[in-house]
């Protein structure tokens, strides 16, 4: 198993072909050895920066620097994968590097095949790129344009693992949004996606703060976000692989049981068409090995959070509910167990034009799996996806919603399925057919024993107190 990562600055510093850094990274036994590593090649960085004839202009210095490239220095980007990278290889990873900035920035035939063998035998690939107007950079724009445009590519991308960092010049400088907009990307063209993992509060992604040359070793929690992709990255990647060689053998033996999906219907319209198109997609699916579970959630009383400092209410036992809402009707504690009892989700919804007619607890429901979360993450590590019914002009991005809800779960998140509806056609339902297919022959490889999580609780001092009791 190999995680290729591909730093996407234009001002990397180590060449793409025959560079040492993957060694180097290989050879460090700890953290201060990690950290003293890039220091020691920023300042490498800085050096080479100054001793510049002074004289020149900007554009004379930025020849001269390119001259430079090869095995010394690091970049912002470079720094950020350097961490993720040890730290997916301290996870029992292979790992390998690619600077985008030598394939992509004078392009030709040579460098493409390059590219396209570096990322044909990778199982995974970790993006560390700049952010630019709260988006990506063109040369991360341009890589992921080539693989849409190469037939091996788009076959590959469909079989492999993605995850991202994000480097700006400020906090909230738009490294959320560049990981989202990535993230979309990665999902759509079929690859499985996951963010950081558990100790940074799991989010989108690593995202750090750089700016000037070498400011990003200043941001201590930034490189947390990159370590804890890393690791997150190399976690997943196991959990699947090794439970697919698994599943084979178990195979031949026959003796498995059904892993379980639970899809949740959030929202649907008087019709029921949501649950009516997700229902004959289940039944034309049926197979021993996964189980679905559908639950009408729109025609279910969801009480709202109450946002309160004591979620859960206690510690203990992860299958007593535990929730500070106590309603007899409320959906969570009438479903607590079969809700977290499964190797997959679903959120589905119908989404329409207007609110016409819709019956929902989209909202509602997402804001109360916050006791889940914070239970340690009760409903992550599981194969995730959205389905949804979007009549064309609607236009609500739930698909985008609901899969940046459930990564905050620490979940992987699996392309989404949007059925486009038309004059009362859905223009689009074969390929959304093949796209569930898919869905479930990926639910088979999910590890169905759940890993420990910490849920950090970070913002509520009185839970954080509680929690320290524990
Ligand atoms: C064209 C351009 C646009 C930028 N836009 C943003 C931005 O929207 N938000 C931000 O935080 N930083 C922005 N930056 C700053 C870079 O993200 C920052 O310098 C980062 O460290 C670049 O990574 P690198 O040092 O590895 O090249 C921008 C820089 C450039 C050149």
């Amino acid at each position: 198993m190999k995680i290729l990562g591909i730093s996407a600055s234009l001002r990397n510093r180590r060449f793409a072909y025959k560079n040492e850094l993957i060694e180097q990274i290989k050879s460090i036994q700890n953290l201060n050895g990690i950290k003293s590593f890039v220091e020691e090649q920023v300042k490498i960085t800085f050096d080479e920066i100054e001793n510049l004839n002074k004289d020149l202009s900007f554009e004379e210095k930025y020849k001269q620097l390119k001259k430079h490239k090869g095995n010394r220095g690091l970049s912002n980007s470079e720094a950020s994968l350097v961490y993720a990278l040890w730290q997916s290889y301290r996870n029992d990873v292979d790992i390998d590097y690619l600077s985008l900035s030598n394939i992509f920035e004078n392009e030709n035939k040579n460098k493409l095949n390059f590219f396209k063998k570096k990322f044909l035998s990778s199982d995974a690939i970790l993006i560390s790129g700049p952010v630019y107007f709260g988006d990506r950079g063109s040369l991360t724009q341009r890589m992921i344009e080539f693989i849409n445009s190469d037939k091996q590519c788009i076959r590959h991308v469909k079989k492999i693992f993605y995850a991202g960092l994000a480097v700006g010049a400020k906090r909230n400088g738009g490294q959320e949004t560049t990981l989202i907009f990535q993230m979309t990307d990665f999902l759509n063209m079929g690859a499985k996606v996951v963010g950081n993992g558990h100790d940074t509060t799991s989010q989108y992604g690593g995202t750090l703060v750089a700016g000037d040359i070498g400011k990003v070793q200043g941001d201590e929690y930034g490189i947390r976000t990159a370590l804890s992709t890393g690791e997150n990255l190399a976690k997943s990647l196991k959990d699947f692989n090794q439970t697919h060689n698994k599943n084979k053998q178990e195979d031949r033996r026959s003796i498995k049981k059904p892993k379980i999906c639970n899809v949740f219907v959030m929202q649907d319209n008087e019709e029921e068409e949501c649950t009516k198109v997700i229902n004959s997609f289940v039944k034309n699916n049926r197979n021993n090995n996964v189980k679905f579970n559908i639950f009408k959630v729109y025609k279910e009383k969801v009480y709202r959070c109450i946002a309160c400092d004591l979620c859960p209410t206690s510690y203990g036992d992860k299958n007593n509910y535990r929730c500070i809402i106590n309603n007899k009707d409320d959906f969570f504690k009438l479903y607590h167990q079969e809700i977290i009892n499964c190797d997959s989700f679903i959120f589905a919804a119908y989404s329409g034009e207007n609110f016409y007619n819709i019956n929902s607890n989209y909202q509602q429901f997402i804001e109360r799996t916050r006791y889940l979360r914070r239970d340690d993450y009760t409903m992550g590590s599981k194969l995730v996806t959205s389905f949804i019914v979007s009549e064309v002009n609607s236009n609500r991005n739930l698909h985008i919603r609901t899969l940046t809800s459930l990564i905050r779960h620490k979940n992987i998140l699996s392309k989404p399925l949007l059925v486009f509806k038309n004059n009362n056609t859905y223009i689009n339902i074969d390929s959304v057919k093949k796209n569930f297919k898919n869905f479930v022959k990926d639910i088979e490889n999910i590890k169905s024993q759940k890993e420990e999580n910490t849920y950090v609780p970070i913002g509520y001092e009185i839970s954080y107190k509680g929690f320290l009791n524990r």
